[in-house]
């Protein structure tokens, strides 16, 4: 945002445009105004005047699980700002649940983001607390205060405590799929799954699974747009009310230190945000969001760059869906501090010198972290570049016929006896009607079987809902299939495994390949090649396409006609077109 605040060194807050300059007459009749209407709110001038605004925006809602502390919690953030000499006002916005919100809060995550931006544009702040951590939220938050160019610190929400049943522990999502599955195979009964509904998710907090609200708040902090160590600590800990306060406090330091988030999101701090996820064995869903926030700051990153990093990252962090442990486990045994400290013992693979948002190099983040085993032993929940839980990042980004522009696996989450396989597609045209026919036997899925889900992209879904783990058959289950190769233009979510093809780019929704699939063509996948190829020479391509007709527009009105019209494919990163395009608006003058 140009404006009175934007400039190097020190220099008058944006906010004084509207309050004027700290004296009781200054600034004209706008601003004598202004004060009189902070007056009415009950703040004297002290309080106030030449103080760094900071605005908390807190998605805080009844119905969002994740974030049910974030409303307290916003107290010990303004606390941090008080103390260190700024003004605390709290803004409430959108709150996207990824439990609740259907289709899927994915649909929403541009309308948050340009909340965020336009409520930073419009009132008087000088920089931003942005309090999130449930899926969509952080990059949400990010992509707006990106756009908005005021300084801004990210309060991750923090993890639920670990889930628990019959003296087993439980992460949420992850064994929420597991268990199900146990239970349309015949092998779990009502009366356990009514103890497993208590013990899934026991606490405030979000995904305690290396989910996509994991990944998306580790990115935040390997961005440098959080404290180090804070996204890992759980949201019922002392320690994320200190925190809260302390990272209040970095805001308003920021603020007068300039720090813009175009001088932390550098494309240095992008590749260390993505080599950060593949070492975590994190979401797919983070792949999406890295490409859409960097645009918004003109930073290059595609899908290429993630399959470099991971094809030379290892996974060190032994977290479910890939790994075995959960994020209270991860915090133990010293969090994202301890796992960027072994990254770093690979040669280039991290950039310290970066400067970060709380003012020091990004290096700082790590340099003194340790891990920390059971016993005060050596860490078997992050471990070392050279005992790795895998050799490689977990997400391999593939290409051929069927994904010419991309299409993205989690590898390490899969049958490994699936990465090289070669079988005909039985293929649904939705997620409603694969759910009524999946279970029934004439449809001949067998464990050759590839399963084809479409119509579920960015536009088709719409909103690219995470359908992308498609149900393994309830007959070839009970038989102890486990997984089968499934290809969709869905997402997936962060807690999900199987060897499932996703963000298959063009989505057949706008005339991509796959919605010239036909049951019974074979589709070969080939992991270490990087190849999706669907097995059907070109004139017959051509053939097909020449009869395809484009579906109907999914919305006629309202911002889903909107988001119809402006969204970009997943390989863009799903951001709308005039959102992600270069250009300043003009500040808006409060005088
Ligand atoms: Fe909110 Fe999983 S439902 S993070
Ligand atoms: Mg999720």
């Amino acid at each position: 945002m140009s404006g009175p605040a934007d400039g190097a060194g020190a220099k008058r807050l944006r906010s004084a445009a509207w309050f004027g300059e700290g004296d009781a007459t200054g600034g004209g009749l706008r601003a004598f105004s202004h004060r009189s209407r902070m007056r009415q709110l009950g703040y004297l001038p002290e309080e106030h005047l030449g103080k760094p605004v900071i605005a908390v925006l807190n998605t805080w809602s009844d119905i969002n699980p994740c974030h049910m502390h974030l409303r307290e919690r916003a107290e010990q953030v303004k606390r941090g700002v008080w103390q260190a000499g700024g003004f605390p006002l709290e803004f409430p916005v959108a709150t996207l649940s990824e439990t609740f919100q259907k289709p899927t809060p994915m649909l929403y995550r541009n309308l948050l983001a340009m909340e965020a931006e336009e409520l930073l544009r419009s009132y008087p702040v000088d920089g931003a607390v942005l309090m999130g951590g449930c899926d969509k939220t952080v990059p949400a938050l990010l992509m707006g205060a990106a756009s908005a160019g005021l300084p801004a610190v990210v309060v991750p929400a923090g993890p639920m405590l670990r889930g628990h049943h019959r003296g087993t522990t439980l992460g949420s999502g992850t064994d929420l799929w597991a268990y199900w599955d146990e239970y349309r195979a015949g092998r779990t009964g009502e009366c356990e799954m009514a103890q497993l509904e208590c013990g899934l998710a026991r606490s405030p907090g979000h995904c305690m699974t290396m989910g996509t609200a994991s990944t998306m708040t580790a990115v935040a902090e390997a961005l440098g747009m959080a404290l180090p160590g804070s996204s890992s600590i759980p949201a019922v800990d002392s320690g994320h009310h200190r925190m809260a306060a302390a990272s209040g406090a970095r805001a308003v330091a920021a603020v007068r230190e300039d720090l813009t988030p175009a001088k932390i999101m550098t494309r240095d701090a992008f590749t260390d945000a993505a080599t950060t996820v593949l070492a975590l064995g994190g979401s797919t869903n983070a792949l999406i969001h890295l490409v859409a926030m960097a645009g918004r700051l003109g930073v290059e990153l595609s899908l290429d760059d993630f399959d470099r990093i991971g094809r030379r990252v290892p996974v060190l962090a032994d977290v479910r869906p890939v790994g075995a442990f959960l994020m209270e486990d991860f915090h133990y045994a010293g969090g994202l501090p301890a796992l960027l400290r072994r990254l770093s013992e690979v040669p280039g693979a991290l950039h310290p010198d970066r400067i970060t948002v709380t003012g020091e190099e990004f290096g700082a983040y790590y340099a003194q972290a340790e891990a920390y085993g059971p016993d005060g032993g050596e860490s078997t929940v992050i471990r070392t570049a050279g005992d790795p839980v895998a050799r490689e990042g977990g997400v391999a980004v593939l290409r051929g016929n069927l994904a010419p522009h991309g299409a993205v696996i989690k590898h390490l989450a899969a049958d490994p006896g699936l990465l090289t396989h070669t079988g005909p597609a039985v293929v649904f045209d939705s997620y409603r009607e694969l759910q009524e026919r999946i279970d029934d036997p004439a449809l001949g899925v067998t464990e050759e079987t590839v399963l084809v889900l479409r119509g579920a992209g960015p536009l088709g879904g719409p909103g690219m809902p995470e359908y992308g783990m498609l149900p393994i058959p309830a007959y070839l289950l009970a038989r102890g299939v486990k997984d089968l190769v499934r290809i969709s233009d869905a997402r997936m979510s962060g807690t999900s495994y199987g060897t499932c093809v996703l963000h298959v780019a063009p989505e057949s929704h706008v005339g991509g390949p796959l919605a010239l699939v036909r049951t019974g063509d074979l589709i070969t996948l080939d992991v270490p090649r990087r190849l999706l190829r669907l097995e059907v020479d070109d004139a017959e391509l051509a053939r097909r396409r020449r009869e395809w007709q484009p579906p109907r527009a999914p919305y006629a009105r309202g911002y889903g006609a909107l988001y119809a019209e402006h969204i970009t494919q997943a390989d863009e990163g799903c951001d709308f077109d005039f959102l992600a395009r270069p250009g300043h608006n003009p500040a808006p003058d409060p005088g």
